[in-house]
């Protein structure tokens, strides 16, 4: 048997898929859920540091190849959030807290929070496509990436990943900086801006008007992103991006991936989508006669 097991940053994780952000995230039972299911490790929804109860439906829609959506960041707060985690810690497993904030400050108490409720990593959402004053409006800025990366590192000691966006023109020049900060390790890629017009209505099927495009769809973009990052920079890469089978969490490794994140698929294997894809990542791996997941980073670069 060819062995799952990877490290990220000084997490071990079981098997390289990781239950990515806004998946079952809202609630420390359905995270829970999600690892006893056998998720590697899970991010956590973003959490601000207030209360918001998001955009009006409809806010999410089915795509052809994947989902548009546009929650809004929905979430109880940071300081609400604490008894969630203590449900999420239970099984014992990794649990990685994504924080949102409109500048440093908000994200160093966020993080600062998060890591007294004992979670394992954090993960800045520097990349959330539709969100006036978060997320990819901060991201796509190489400065602003380095600056409220730096600002988190200095408040707290457990690992800092930063989640890009693939909705830049250099996701390397954006990697690079999250990497001068002091990031850990870099998570790519958050959703493709894109939109559904409802043509009987005249108008976008989403009540925000554009959202963010996951799943299968994507995935071509995903790998491209991880392939440029791996060439750009020192620390791991974390894959993610319409990942729905072993042969894609392959070619994501293959790519420069050291772990994966999954989130559409959950949609429609619920908690059977963690032992399917170690099943299938295992079977690639034997049947190529690859001893572990690990031996599989970068190897489509020709350099390992
Ligand atoms: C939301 C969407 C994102 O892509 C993200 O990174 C964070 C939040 C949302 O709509 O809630």
């Amino acid at each position: 048997m060819a062995e799952l097991t990877v490290d990220i940053a000084g997490l071990r994780l079981q098997n390289p898929f990781i239950l990515a952000s806004g998946i079952w995230g809202e609630t420390g039972a359905t995270l829970a859920r999600a690892l006893r299911a056998g998720a590697g490790a899970v991010v956590t929804k973003s959490i601000g540091v207030a209360p918001r109860a998001g955009y009006a439906n409809p806010t999410i829609v089915e795509v052809p190849a994947g989902f548009i959506n546009a929650m809004g960041l929905p979430n109880p707060g940071i300081d609400a959030y604490k008894e969630e985690l203590e449900e999420a810690l239970k099984p014992g497993k990794p649990v990685i807290g994504s924080v949102f904030g409109a500048n440093a400050r908000e994200f160093c108490a966020l993080a600062r929070k998060m890591e007294g409720y004992g979670v394992h990593a954090l993960e800045l959402n520097l990349s959330c496509p539709h969100a006036q004053g978060y997320g990819a409006q901060l991201g796509q800025d190489p400065d602003i990436t380095k600056r409220i990366t730096a600002s988190v590192k200095a408040a707290v000691k457990i690992p800092v990943f930063v989640k890009l966006t693939p909705n830049v023109s250099s996701i390397a020049t954006i990697g690079k900086a999250a990497e001068a900060g002091g990031a850990d390790a870099v998570a790519a890629i958050n959703t493709l801006k894109g939109m559904a017009i409802e043509l009987e209505l005249c108008r976008p099927v989403l009540s925000h008007g554009s959202g963010g495009y996951s799943g299968p769809g994507i995935k071509p973009v995903g790998v491209a992103c991880v392939y440029d990052l791996f060439g750009a920079v020192k620390i791991p890469i974390i894959g993610m991006g319409g990942i729905s089978s072993g042969e894609d969490a392959a070619e994501y490794l293959m790519a420069g991936a050291t772990a994966l994140q999954v989130g559409s698929i959950v949609y429609k294997k619920r908690d059977r989508t963690f032992t399917h894809l170690s099943r299938e990542l295992s079977h690639f791996l034997s049947s190529h006669h690859y001893k572990s997941a690990r031996a599989l980073t970068g190897k489509a670069h020709g350099r390992s």
